[in-house]
């Protein structure tokens, strides 16, 4: 299993691109479900979970075809993927697929609402909690979906197809929202959700579905109405970049000093997290390429955060904060608001040095001058590199294991920390 070494203490300077956002890019695949036509997806990063939901819609029949480079394009443009599923062969989606990645389960909605049928694997747990989808399976409901659940699956049906509802969500879930939307678009009338996720990738989804000729309006909003339409077209949509990659790269300079131009970034997509780094010391400055990032010799500030839903501060940068705040001057909370387990980091940071209490949903850190490499591993893809980002400004050598949790969700990680200068590679093995 691939190991990666890190040799902490070097400042990073130089240009980091930023990737398609893979939690946009997921649930976008997804919807290629919804038309016999190929919608065409650009910008698409080159991640293990890509290829593992690639892996899920051809089970379903759906044809994919990765297209590289062309001339003129920027070097480090994603792949453009078109998806075709002119013929959906089978409704089911096996555990053996939907156990290895959650956001598979979402293909429960379009399959209802284009085939009228679906039986899905239930996810399970996961590393960071019990993640359950009742709220996916109530607004399926409320669409006029039956629902059943027998060994592991569920069985979801709508005969004469599904009909639009209101749907108010009794907290906000980005899985449930995206579910809502994408069923809903192929319902017959109108649908309203109210307490909708506003994450960008929720908008980002819903321009593709327009694009795709539904009538979705009030994505980003807490407040969504769908007009149904009888069917859905090809398109072509380009992914937003990737808000948590951006915020943990941006974290990642201002717990090494130097000077990053996070190249591509969108600085509105995460700017409760650009204030909190900025309070801690990091002068972060939008520009027309994207944001700039620099922290120069002067120490770190503690903070107090709470992770909330968008546009709150993400709890995919909950770790990363973290490692930052182990070496601030002076003590830091951070409560996790939105997971009810996603603190597996906190032992791992321990193994560099870093000073965490645990009270329930709060962490108080202890900030300490220099954190001391070690070799580390972690269950979850953001807490993973967290400890990479403890790596990149400990003093000596770190080895990270299990590097496939951080191959999930970022592109080739250490090529573009090494060309800012830092001193991480890849073991292969
Ligand atoms: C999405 O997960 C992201 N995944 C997560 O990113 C992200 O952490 C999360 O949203 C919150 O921003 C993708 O987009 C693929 P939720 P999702 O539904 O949709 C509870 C990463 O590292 N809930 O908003 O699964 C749930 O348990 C990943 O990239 C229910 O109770 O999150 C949680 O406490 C990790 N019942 C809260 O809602 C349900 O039916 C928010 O979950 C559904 C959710």
């Amino acid at each position: 299993m691939d190991r990666i070494r890190i040799v902490g203490g070097s400042k990073l300077n130089g240009t980091i691109p930023i990737s398609g956002a893979k939690n946009a890019a997921l649930p976008l695949m997804i919807a290629g479900l919804l038309t016999e036509e190929t919608l065409i997806l650009d910008n698409v990063p080159r991640l293990a979970d890509v290829a593992q939901l690639q892996r899920v819609l051809g089970n379903h029949g759906v044809d994919i075809t990765s297209v590289g480079k062309r001339p003129g394009d920027h070097a480090y443009q994603g792949q453009t993927l078109h998806i075709s599923a002119a013929n959906i062969i089978d409704t089911t989606a096996p555990y053996e697929l939907v156990s290895k990645m959650r956001a598979s389960f979402w293909v429960i909605a379009p399959l209802l609402a284009r085939m009228h049928e679906a039986k899905v694997s239930l996810p399970g747990g996961c590393a960071i909690g019990t993640r359950p989808v009742d709220l996916l399976i109530m607004a399926l409901e409320k669409l006029g979906a039956e629902i059943a659940i027998d060994g592991g699956y569920v069985i979801a049906k709508a005969p004469g197809g599904l009909t639009g509802a209101t749907i108010d969500f009794p907290k906000v879930t980005v899985s449930g929202t995206h579910v809502a939307v994408m069923a809903a678009t192929l319902a017959k009338g109108t649908t309203v959700i109210t307490n909708a996720a506003c994450e960008p990738e929720i908008l980002d989804v819903a321009d593709c579905l327009n694009a795709m000729g539904a009538r979705v309006s009030g994505a980003g909003t807490p407040r969504i109405v769908i007009e149904g339409v009888a069917r859905l077209h090809g398109a072509r949509h380009t992914v937003l970049p990737d808000r948590i990659e951006t915020g943990t790269y941006a974290i990642a300079v201002a717990m090494t000093g130097g000077d990053v131009q996070l190249a591509g970034a969108r600085p509105e997509l995460l700017q409760s997290a650009l204030d909190v780094l900025t309070q801690a010391g990091a002068v972060v400055t939008p520009n027309n390429e994207g944001i700039r990032v620099v922290r120069s010799g002067a120490g770190l500030q503690p903070v107090t955060v709470s992770t909330a839903p968008f546009p709150g501060f993400p709890t995919d940068l909950q770790a990363q904060l973290m490692a930052l705040m182990a070496c601030a001057g002076g003590a830091s909370q951070i409560t996790e608001t939105i997971f009810e387990n996603r603190f597996m980091h906190v032992q791992e940071l321990a193994r560099f040095g870093a000073r965490i209490s645990l009270d329930g949903e709060t962490a108080t850190i202890d900030g300490i001058a220099r954190l001391r490499g070690a070799p580390v591993m972690a269950t979850d893809l953001r807490a993973s590199v967290s400890l990479v980002i403890a790596g990149l400004a400990a003093e000596g050598e770190t080895m990270v294991n299990r590097v496939y949790h951080l191959d999930r969700g970022f592109e080739r990680l250490e090529d573009k920390l090494s060309a800012c200068g830092a001193t991480i590679e890849r073991i292969s093995g």
